[in-house]
């Protein structure tokens, strides 16, 4: 388990995601004892403060988020690490700082710009010119990755100036997720599933992402870009690669990109002409959310009234290659659903003949079900005999169903920054995105907004606390087929 100690920069060392996240999660990687003894972590903001402020604003927002159970000794040793720079970022000169704080003999340099994109060409520039990189050092950082192919590939030009393509983390939080890599296992571990997984066996995949929450403060980011970029582009495509992939030779990363690239290379385009046929985009109003009522997205705090961004996406998505020829994949995601939850849903293909139709006129097929969030599982639906001795064979749906933390009582199951802030530091890009997957990603997710674009048709409207508008269902309806409930 043991790596090169790191020097981890975190430029935006005040903002959001430091203090809600990577803060946060480094504690809790303290608190298992993973972090190398030896590594530090230098916050880096434009705002005036010293260390020992920077020490106290972590504790603050480690009280907030972790509500108080903080364990003294643990957090003596986490904030010892703790240094902080007050650095323009957007002033060459003030990188020089970077010169005396980290020890590039020692340690590797792990860069986590945890900025918006606009002051990415500062950083590589000031990094640079100050002469600080060397070619072990790495840099973080996460989406929004631009908001179409042109802007990510200014993004990934900048950054490709100064970093190698092997030197740069791309972090999807959703790669971190126990369920995610999971899929690696159940896939490629288990016959059952490894003999069964393509278009002989399996009538169609749906992958749903819901979340009750809606837009929490974020209309301004969350207007410009929608729940299509905000979550389908990343999110949702990441889950479909890895459950959709062909077998990688090995664990490497350069094994698994490629792999997940092919999958991306054959996901059919949206077109003007089936954009309607093929997809739903939805916005909430107000309506319920576990009993309490919430409003709807035109009347969030500093809405524009008349905008027709999507809040809720629903495609179905068709992969032309050998293995899923005519398996449809139906995913959905969207804010302000009646409660969290994200599954990938596997439904096999329904027996030729039934032969207990005093049970069932049609049988139902099997499904595997795998559960994301909020409780890690994956449960296998099947039909069983229900126990008896009345000279009828009666049959009933049953769930084999195995809870992660049931099972691993003793393993603590880590969050998605946990697990990629430790593989960042530990230098392994596995988990991580090439800049090739990012770009076909969003060719694929252009073509879609361009057919939008094009259709000029408003998004449906759902009340918040249901699971999108009509349109959804009959999406699914239109090919025989139903979300599962
Ligand atoms: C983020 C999106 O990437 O993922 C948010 O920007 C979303 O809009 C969040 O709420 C969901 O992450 P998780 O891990 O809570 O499912």
């Amino acid at each position: 388990n043991s790596y090169k100690p790191c020097d981890l920069v975190i430029y935006g060392a005040l903002g959001d995601l430091s203090k809600r996240k990577l803060l946060i999660s480094l504690y809790r990687l303290e608190k298992s004892n993973l972090l190398e003894p030896d590594t530090r972590i230098i916050g880096v903001d434009r705002l005036e403060e010293t260390s020992a402020g920077f020490v106290e604003i972590a504790h603050k927002s480690l009280v907030a988020f972790l509500h108080n159970t903080i364990n003294e000794e643990i957090w003596q040793r986490f904030s010892q690490r703790l240094s902080y720079l007050k650095i323009d970022l957007t002033q060459p000169d003030q990188y020089r700082q970077l010169n005396n704080a980290v020890d590039a003999e020692k340690r590797v340099m792990v860069n986590y710009f945890a900025v918006a994109p606009f002051l990415f060409k500062n950083i590589c520039q000031g990094l640079h010119s100050c002469g600080v990189l060397t070619p072990e050092s790495r840099m973080v950082m996460e989406k929004p990755i631009g908001h179409d192919l042109k802007s990510s590939k200014e993004i990934n030009d900048v950054v490709a100036d100064v970093f190698h393509e092997d030197q740069v983390y791309r972090i999807d939080h959703y790669l971190g997720k126990e369920t995610v890599l999971n899929l690696l296992a159940l896939r490629f571990a288990n016959s059952i599933f490894t003999t069964n997984w393509n278009h002989n066996t399996i009538d169609h995949i749906q992958i749903t992402v819901g979340e009750d929450i809606g837009i929490e403060g974020r209309w301004e980011y969350f207007d410009k870009t929608g729940q299509l970029r905000d979550m389908l582009q990343n999110h949702l495509l990441q889950i479909l690669t890895f459950v959709a992939m062909e077998p990688p030779a090995d664990l490497s990363a350069e094994s698994i990109h490629m792999e997940k690239i092919k999958v991306l290379k054959s996901l059919r385009p949206i077109t003007v002409r089936n954009v309607e046929e093929k997809t739903v985009r939805g916005q909430y109003t107000a309506g319920f959310i576990k009993g309490s009522a919430v409003p709807g997205y035109l009347e969030e705090e500093g809405a524009n009234k008349e905008s027709t961004t999507e809040s809720f996406v629903a495609i179905r998505v068709d992969i032309d290659n050998w293995r899923w020829a005519g398996v449809p994949f139906y995913m959905r995601t969207g804010k302000r659903m009646p409660n969290k939850r994200t599954e990938i849903v596997v439904n096999f293909k329904q027996l030729p003949h039934n032969i207990f139709k005093d049970s069932f006129r049609e049988l139902p097929a099997n499904k595997l079900v795998i559960h994301l969030q909020p409780n890690e599982g994956v449960d296998v639906v099947m039909l069983n005999k229900v126990p008896g001795i009345d000279g009828n064979i009666k049959l009933q749906q049953t769930k084999l169903d195995l809870s992660f933390s049931e099972t691993f009582k003793k393993n603590s199951i880590f969050g998605g920054y946990e697990k990629l802030i430790l593989e960042a530091l530990r230098g392994n890009p596995t988990l991580f995105l090439s800049r090739e997957e990012i770009e076909q990603a969003w060719t694929w997710v252009d073509s879609i907004q361009d057919a939008w674009a094009h259709s000029h048709s408003a998004p449906k409207s759902y009340p918040a606390g249901s699971w999108g508008p009509i349109a959804s269902v009959a999406l699914l309806a239109r090919d025989g087929r139903a979300w599962e409930e």
